[in-house]
């Protein structure tokens, strides 16, 4: 009598894993369901795969977000965060900190940033986006990532931050950047993370002289018992809602626009309930997309700040923990047939947008644009199609998110 051999597993991090993880991931969840493993920069990491493990884990205040809890910080190999933050001085935002300062600065942040903001900008997101398809509609075809995904948040948050529409272009260039480039040359991304906040303190300057209705006139604003956000605090908390909500909403709108294009049945039932009138399915259907093949393959950064023990694996103090929440999202002891796409799926508590403290601030406005985004394309472009073979698709190498390079598609003009 044999025993099934366990399969080998799998490589992590290369071009063929990037394309489609999810089979290395079921290995893991089954086999090594919080894995240590040797990251592409070098730094070793768990990671951690099953959905019960992800969501204790990311509530898990023993975990911290503050890189000086890394092991290797003592060695200066710095290799983990965003890269330039260090320098550029924005060290102090909501995903590098841990209660008292997280639960100061977000409570200040949400007195600002609010859903009622949210719900009132919707007509400039639809404005947006009819602007973008303007744009190409004539074509018959497009990139979609480069014409429609990458343009649109970073117009929307730039408008909803108060940035004057003559400076726009700057910021695309430099989240252009950012995300070409954000696995690969570090100096180009650090130059224009610097840039940034150059341009962010000016403008958080000039704003606190002339307060108005934008985003970060709310910042400037904002008290709690007396309690406002330094300058320095302010231009770390615009760079990460930038951050935080540019190359997520990017992914979103693109990896969810390829599943509708991969899944034609699905597409339909969405195209005929939005003619009927019915922005029901749209709702749970861009939760079930978040879930299939969310923008965040990997939660940030979290540091054991004494040893611990996840599902069962002993982490030492200072070892970096990374939550898979690609993994997570398509474990079956959760998801009933997880590797389907099913845009009506109900119990659908995904963690797409993580869990705990760090929740996404910016989720209603990721809903907005996303559901915007998509319910616009497949109303303006009703035959939509693939201009490429899904094997000649290129996904970006990066660590954290996970997202096309292009989108090349077809319609009729
Ligand atoms: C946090 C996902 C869009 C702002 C997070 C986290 C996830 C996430 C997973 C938690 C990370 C962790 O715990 O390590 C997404 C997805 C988006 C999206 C999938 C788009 C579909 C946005 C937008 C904004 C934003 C549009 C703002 C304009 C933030 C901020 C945090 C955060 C500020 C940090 C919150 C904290 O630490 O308290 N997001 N996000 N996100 N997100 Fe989003």
């Amino acid at each position: 009598m044999h025993e099934n051999p366990t399969p080998p597993a799998p490589k992590l991090f290369t071009w063929e894993f990037a394309s489609d993880p999810y089979p290395a991931y079921a290995w893991l969840r089954e086999h090594a369901p919080v894995h240590r493993t040797e990251l592409p920069s070098g730094v070793e990491a768990w990671l951690v795969t099953r959905y019960a493990d992800a969501r204790q884990a990311l509530a898990d205040q023993r975990l911290s977000k503050n890189p000086l809890h890394h092991s290797e910080h003592a060695h200066g190999k710095g290799k983990v965060g965003i890269p330039g933050e260090r320098s550029a001085n924005l060290m102090t935002h909501l995903l590098n900190i841990d209660p008292p300062d997280h639960t100061r600065l977000r409570r200040l942040v949400s007195k600002a940033f609010t859903p009622r903001r949210v719900a009132e900008f919707a007509p400039r997101v639809q404005e947006l986006t009819d602007r973008l398809i303007d744009g190409f509609c004539e074509k018959g075809g497009a990139d979609l990532i480069h014409e429609f995904a990458f343009p649109l948040p970073i117009y929307a948050i730039c408008d909803m931050l108060g940035v004057p529409p003559e400076d726009q272009d700057d910021f695309r260039d430099w989240a252009g950047m950012m995300i070409r480039h954000g696995g690969g040359p570090r100096g180009g991304v650090a130059r224009s993370v610097k840039k940034m906040r150059t341009y962010l303190a000016e403008l958080i300057h000039r704003k606190r002289e002339d307060l108005g209705d934008d985003l970060i006139s709310g910042l400037i604003r904002a008290s709690d018992h007396g309690e406002h956000l330094t300058e320095n605090e302010a231009a770390a908390m615009a760079f990460i809602l930038l951050f935080a909500g540019f190359e997520t909403t990017v992914n979103l709108i693109g990896n969810g626009t390829y599943a509708l294009l991969r899944h034609p049945e699905q597409r339909e039932r969405l195209q005929r309930a939005l003619a009927e009138g019915d922005a029901s399915l749209l709702a749970t259907g861009v939760e079930e997309l978040l879930r299939y093949d969310g923008p965040v393959e990997l939660a940030t950064w979290r540091f054991a700040t004494q040893n611990l023990v996840i599902g069962g694996q002993r982490i030492a103090e200072g070892d970096p923990v990374l939550v898979v929440l690609a993994a997570a999202d398509r474990d079956p002891e959760r998801f009933a047939d997880p590797d389907a796409l099913d845009l009506s799926r109900r119990d659908n508590q995904h963690l797409g947008y993580g869990h705990g403290i760090h929740y996404c601030l910016g989720a209603p406005l990721a809903r907005l644009e996303g559901q915007t985004a998509l319910a616009t394309l497949l109303r303006r472009l009703p035959d939509l199609r693939l201009a490429a073979a899904p094997e000649d698709l290129r996904w970006r190498g990066g660590l954290i998110m996970r997202g096309l390079r292009t989108l090349p598609v077809e319609f009729t003009a």
